[in-house]
């Protein structure tokens, strides 16, 4: 595996390649990410991951400083997995003059959920990827499920602008406990570890309660703020819990409810000073 950091010298080593399956990352590397390589490798070859702590996403009290760098075992693990380049730039290879130049979602869709509480976030995921498509100019890109909000923002980033990459979804890793994997989880206490898998439960509860029960809007309303309360009084502090479309996001109508268009249910929460989020689709 080589492990370059100069954009030069990417565009050197992948000269030719026109099957390049791309998995973009911030490292500190688990198996949801190398579920991530594996996927890629059946989409196309060579597999090319990114390992870049983008500071442009993170909110001026976020965790940029406090986020786990790992570079020496995130290349093993992609060394194991026949990883062909690791793109690892650092912060004046790839934003060597101030980034002025930004990608900014639509509002409906990057100032909801995860938009809404973390302002700018989807900003900072939109420029920084397509500035890492530009330079790997991959055939396919491949995303987790986990950040599901994410994904279906890079869908129509990549539709609206028409770059020739196709997008691949790739299921939830998640712990035996149901807890879906994260970087984040490291900064979990021994309790809150325990704790966490009940963002999980939560999830497949309400789901299930959507499914048999067929609520109404006014009714899955008041099933969302319940399930908030119980986080609430376990000792969680839940930024949103909410049901929504799968295709855009958007809250049903009581038609969507009652013709079962596809729904997902989002979710994040503090627990103690981490931050989790968590999906489920509603199938
Ligand atoms: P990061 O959080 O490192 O995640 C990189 C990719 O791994 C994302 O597509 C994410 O959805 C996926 N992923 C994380 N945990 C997963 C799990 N448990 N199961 C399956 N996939 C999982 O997401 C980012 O980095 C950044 O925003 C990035 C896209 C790299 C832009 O900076």
């Amino acid at each position: 595996m080589r492990q370059i950091s100069s954009i030069t010298e990417l565009r050197d080593q992948l000269r030719g390649q026109n099957r390049v399956a791309f998995v973009p990352t911030m490292g500190n590397l688990h198996e949801g990410h190398m579920s991530l390589m594996r996927i890629a490798a059946t989409h196309g070859d060579p597999v090319v991951a990114s390992v870049f702590v983008n500071r442009l996403q993170f909110g001026p009290n976020e965790d940029f400083d406090k986020y786990p760098r790992t570079m020496q075992e995130d290349a093993e693990k992609l060394e194991k997995e026949h990883v062909y380049v690791m793109f690892a730039p650092t912060e004046r290879d790839l934003y060597p003059e101030p980034q002025d130049y930004r990608i900014k979602p639509p509002d409906d869709l990057g100032g909801t959920l995860e938009g809404e509480f973390r302002p700018g976030f989807f900003e900072g995921v939109c420029t920084v990827v397509t500035k890492l498509f530009n330079c790997v100019q991959p055939k396919v890109a491949v995303f987790g499920k986990k950040d599901y909000q994410q994904l279906m923002i890079i869908r129509r980033l990549v539709a609206q602008l028409a770059m020739p990459i196709e997008i691949i979804a790739a299921p939830t890793v998640r712990a035996e406990d149901g807890l879906a994997l994260s970087s984040r989880n490291r900064y979990l206490s021994e309790e809150h570890r325990a704790e966490a898998p009940f963002l999980y439960q939560l999830l497949n509860e309400l789901s299930n309660q959507v499914k048999t029960g067929r609520p109404n809007l006014d009714q899955l309303v008041q099933l969302e703020q319940d399930c908030a309360k119980k986080l609430v009084s376990r000792g969680w502090n839940p930024d949103y819990f909410e049901v929504r479309r799968q295709a855009d996001l958007q809250r049903p109508t009581n038609q969507n409810l009652s013709d079962q268009t596809p729904l997902v249910i989002l979710a994040a929460a503090k627990l103690g000073q981490t931050r989790l989020i968590d999906n489920l689709e509603i199938n």
